[in-house]
């Protein structure tokens, strides 16, 4: 008999290994990669030989074929450990999935293929300094010439930028027709014409780079276009429908990380004689803490279904599950800083560099003010589960 609303054996399984897997090698470098602003170079090379990188891809295109929810269950363990380092798998989905959705099959063995071999990273080039919320409001352009398109413009808040070796690149094909005159292609690093911008100054996620990305007369074939000229606005909104759901799972994940540390301490921690867990002011802190922690878990998860399932309903849910659990992971971390008084405000415990870490989480993907747009888009027009 199967459990009624619980994870499969496999998906614990998968929780378990990777939450080992954390532990052991990605957690001890955390507050280094912090510090340093460096890349999680120990995370990366973990992730690549578990085959946890990019643990989407399917298995036809040589990756392990996970589903959503594993997918999920893998990014929310790493950001339990290290939100920077948890954005090797959830950015290696946000830049792939175009190729997935739309790609030629030639285009999905190829990327695909190179992805999931772990001979490089993929980032998702959408946001420009002129196109945040309003995505549509694209600059870069593309122009045929031939057999071939000829990229110029400047992309701008472009995760692992320079990490990455292949990048999924939004740009106007049309400019009359606006969101239907925009086209995908997949560019390379390597390829001509392509320089990245100096690393941006952060709040958070220190470990991963942010970076302008500038396409100077990027000269590309025509068979690395993702599916077909005025079709890369919608291309790029779904998947943001599911990658909206990773984001979730960082949230969810780094949440989980400030309450477990601040449940270590409040037991520890003495004061007027006693541990200050024995306080029931602090005691209706955590419990809150788990609460919402929980109720975030259980959106981001019941979105996950649909993403893997592809129900109408994803986008409200993929908006739903970043919104909620985003706010739930800035709330959790700056409590867990209560919790740790004067200690908790110090680089000495890692609970600061969480809080620091969660507040991108209601920015990137889509600001959670977006995400209101986006779900009451759809409730007005009647799509609900
Ligand atoms: N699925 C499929 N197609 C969709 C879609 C979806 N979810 N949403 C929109 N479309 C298509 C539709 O075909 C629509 O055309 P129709 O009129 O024919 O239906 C077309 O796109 C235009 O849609 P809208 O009219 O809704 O477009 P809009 O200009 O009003 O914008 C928006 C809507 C929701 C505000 C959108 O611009 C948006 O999501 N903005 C936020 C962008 C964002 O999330 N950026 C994050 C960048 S990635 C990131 O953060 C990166 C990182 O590195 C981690």
């Amino acid at each position: 008999m199967t459990d009624f609303y619980a994870l499969s054996d496999e998906h614990q399984a998968i929780r378990e290994t990777v939450r080992a897997l954390a532990d052991a090698k990605i957690a001890p470098f955390a507050a280094a990669v912090d510090e340093e602003a460096r890349y999680p170079r120990e995370a990366h090379d973990a992730l690549v030989a578990g085959g946890f990188h990019a643990p989407h891809v399917p298995e036809e295109y040589g990756g392990p074929g996970a589903d959503a929810l594993a997918t999920v269950l893998v990014i929310e363990e790493v950001a339990r450990a290290c939100v920077s380092s948890s954005l090797i798998p959830a950015v290696n989905k946000l830049g792939s999935l175009p190729v997935q959705i739309g790609g030629s099959e030639e285009l999905k063995h190829t990327y695909l293929g190179k992805l999931a071999a772990g001979e490089g990273g993929f980032s998702y080039c959408l946001s420009e300094p002129e196109a945040g919320s309003d995505a549509a409001n694209q600059k870069t352009r593309a122009v045929r010439d031939g057999d071939h398109w000829v990229i110029n413009g400047t992309k701008r808040w472009i995760t692992n930028a320079g990490e990455s070796e292949y990048y999924t690149v939004l740009t106007m094909t049309d400019p009359q027709k606006r969101s239907k005159g925009i086209t995908a292609f997949v560019v390379e690093k390597s390829d001509e014409g392509v320089s990245f911008g100096a690393p941006e100054r952060k709040l958070g996620i220190k470990g991963s780079p942010t970076r302008e990305v500038y396409f100077d007369d990027v000269r590309i074939p025509e068979d690395r276009m993702i599916g077909h000229e005025g079709e890369g606005f919608a291309i790029a909104m779904q998947t943001l429908d599911h990658t909206r759901v990773t984001i979730a799972a960082q949230a969810v994940g780094v949440a989980q990380g400030a309450l477990d540390y601040a449940l270590g301490y409040v037991q520890e921690r003495q004061q007027f004689g006693k541990p200050i867990s024995d306080f029931q002011g602090l005691q209706f802190m955590v419990a809150d803490m788990g609460m919402k922690i929980e109720a975030a878990r259980q959106l981001t998860y019941a979105a996950a279904g649909r993403s893997e399932r592809g129900d109408q309903d994803l986008t409200f849910f993929g908006a739903a599950a970043k919104a909620f659990a985003s706010d739930v992971a800035m709330q959790v971390t700056t409590d867990a800083v209560q919790l740790l008084g004067g200690y908790g405000f110090t680089r000495d415990y890692p609970v600061e560099r969480m809080m620091r870490d969660a507040k991108i989480t209601q920015i990137y993907e889509g600001t959670n003010q977006v995400q209101r747009i986006v779900m009451a888009r759809q409730l007005l027009a009647g799509i609900q589960s």
